[in-house]
């Protein structure tokens, strides 16, 4: 028995021995590779970001080739714009001139049958012929504004003048459209001392507009109504109608260039304007630092417009 003790200790410890050199020389293998399959995947991975940076730098060159001739072809059409543009205004005032001459005469002629009395049917004829020439005139000078608004050559002639005379001048032309139409026109007491800097025929425009708007769309027997209000720093005009109305969605759309409203079923009245009048009114606010807008209650409840500007400094 202890014969077998003594061959199998050194033998058990030689075994031992030889397990653990395996052991090690296992786990080193392992983590050799392990560690060089690491380095090889990591090297791999910045191989193919390298290839990709390299596509990308490739593509952002394509891409600015492509601008550059982008805007080298834009920078031509810019060109061919700015001279369509140019001719576009050319032949715009040359096309005002020759259309508004002719027109005096026919307004002038028409104007002088009216007087000669010749007879219910001819005078009211010839009536027809007088409005239709003056709404011809009116669609001219709104084109030739939009046309300098765009060209950026609608100046303001600024003087210094209490606003409100920017109503009185043009009352007397307002109450009688308003009287043909059979629309009550109430205008308030005009306050004193609101003196502002500013063109003053313009601004008589934006009050027209908007006074001849609210005539327009506002039914026989119902009211209109002008008054100013003091608010900080300007003086703004409000002016209210019991007409039509305007949709919610569309109170600030109507500014736009030839926009009229959708909502609006009234065909008739559509087809007496063009869409031009606020919008020339906006630019004309806007060149004098002020504000303008529409508030509704909705369709069928009336409107009040309002536009403000800033009054002189002290
Ligand atoms: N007081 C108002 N009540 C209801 N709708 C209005 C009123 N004022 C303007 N609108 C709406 O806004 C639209 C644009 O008004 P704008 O004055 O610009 O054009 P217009 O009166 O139709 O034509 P133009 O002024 O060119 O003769 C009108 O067509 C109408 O739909
Ligand atoms: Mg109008």
């Amino acid at each position: 028995m202890e014969m077998v003790f003594i061959i199998f200790i050194p033998f058990a410890l030689m075994l031992l021995m030889a397990g653990f050199l395996v052991v090690a020389q296992v786990s080193g293998f392992i983590q050799s590779t392990f560690f060089n399959n690491r380095q090889h995947f990591s090297n791999m991975i910045i191989q193919q970001y390298v290839e990709r940076i390299a596509l990308a730098q490739t593509h952002i060159f394509q891409r600015s080739k492509q601008l550059e001739d982008l805007s080298g072809k834009l920078a031509l059409s810019n060109q061919e714009l700015a001279q369509l543009n140019e001719m576009k205004s050319k032949f715009l005032s040359m096309a005002v001139h020759d259309i508004r001459t002719p027109l005096a005469s026919i307004r002038g002629f028409g104007e002088l049958l009216i007087k000669k009395k010749m007879g219910e049917r001819e005078e009211r004829y010839l009536n027809h012929i007088v409005s239709a020439t003056d709404q011809l005139n009116r669609l001219i000078s709104d084109l030739t504004d939009l046309a300098m608004i765009e060209a950026g050559k609608l100046k303001m002639e600024k003087a210094i003048f209490n606003f409100p005379d920017v109503a009185k001048d043009i009352l007397p032309g307002i109450s009688i459209n308003a009287q043909k139409k059979n629309v009550e026109l109430i205008v308030h007491d005009f306050p004193e001392g609101m003196i502002i800097n500013g063109d003053k025929f313009r601004l008589s425009q934006v009050t027209m507009n908007l006074l001849n708007n609210a005539i327009k769309f506002t039914p026989a027997e119902k009211q209109v109504e002008l008054f100013f209000k003091q608010e900080g720093k300007y003086i703004t005009t409000f002016i209210k109608d019991s007409g039509i109305g305007i949709h919610p969605t569309e109170t600030k759309k109507i500014f736009g260039k030839f926009y009229q409203a959708k909502y609006q079923k009234d065909e008739k009245l559509r087809k007496k304007g063009w869409g031009l009048g606020l919008a020339i009114s906006h630019e004309i606010v806007k060149s004098h630092d002020g504000d303008i807008g529409a508030i509704s209650r909705g369709l069928g409840r009336g409107s009040t417009f309002w536009f403000k500007i800033p009054l002189k400094k002290n």
